[in-house]
């Protein structure tokens, strides 16, 4: 019987228990391919000091696994973080937020020594932009950027009914084609009123672990 794209979500999730490091801080994703690795995580829950969470989702599923999660403020070294992702490149440049979690899960990012990306194989794309862009935005300045984005060449959409766990706006950008992801980062970025753009490209991921039918296989950066 043909794998199906949660099965191969739950092989990558499997595979990164690798990667976790002993008695240490997990940094923590949030989306249905990390919650099979909060799933794998709680199996080994002696064995690590907590994780950080980017998400309220995450934190809860963290805790009810009996995981307890730190105040990113009160840590100083996370040796790997766990996330998925929309798309990845070749070049491990990612899109995240579809799940709206993109601002917490940058910070972590950041944070970390090691970014490993989780992700079913129909994740790896050639050029970024069929997911459409997820950008956080200040809510006061949620049609003035959604004027900007139209000028860059993208088709914003307000997610409507929805508020980041941060009580901000999202604008799902439909249209783009990538071509230039850290420099389109940059430029998102540095408008006025925008918190976080789902361009990791700055920080993109170090290795990415795609769930396949034949199992799980591990992509470096090209
Ligand atoms: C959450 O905001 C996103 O960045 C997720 O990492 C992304 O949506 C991946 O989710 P799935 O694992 O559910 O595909």
């Amino acid at each position: 019987m043909a794998m199906t794209q949660d099965e191969m979500k739950r092989k990558a999730a499997e595979a990164a228990m690798e990667y976790v490091v002993a008695d240490s801080i997990v940094g923590v994703g949030t989306g249905s391919t990390v919650n099979h690795f909060i799933d794998c995580l709680a199996d080994i829950k002696n064995k690590i000091e907590g994780a950080v969470s980017s998400s309220e989702a995450s934190t809860k599923l963290l805790k009810a696994a009996g995981i307890e999660v730190f105040d990113t403020n009160h840590v100083s070294h996370i040796p790997v973080y766990i996330d998925g992702a929309d798309e990845s490149d070749h070049y491990l440049n990612l899109i995240k937020g579809g799940g709206g979690a993109l601002t917490r899960e940058k910070i972590i990012a950041g944070m970390s020594d090691k970014f490993v990306c989780i992700a079913d194989e129909s994740k790896l794309v050639d050029i970024l932009g069929k997911f459409p862009l997820p950008v956080e935005v200040i809510p006061m300045a949620r049609s003035y950027i959604a004027r900007e984005l139209v000028k860059l060449g993208g088709e914003p959409v307000w997610r409507e009914n929805y508020l980041t766990d941060n009580g901000c706006d999202i604008l799902d950008v439909h249209n783009l084609e990538i071509m230039q992801p850290i420099k389109l980062e940059n430029t998102i970025n540095a408008m006025p009123g925008v918190v976080t753009v789902g361009i990791f490209a700055n920080r993109g991921a170090d290795v990415l672990i795609l769930g396949t039918p034949e199992g799980a296989k591990v992509v470096y950066p090209k």
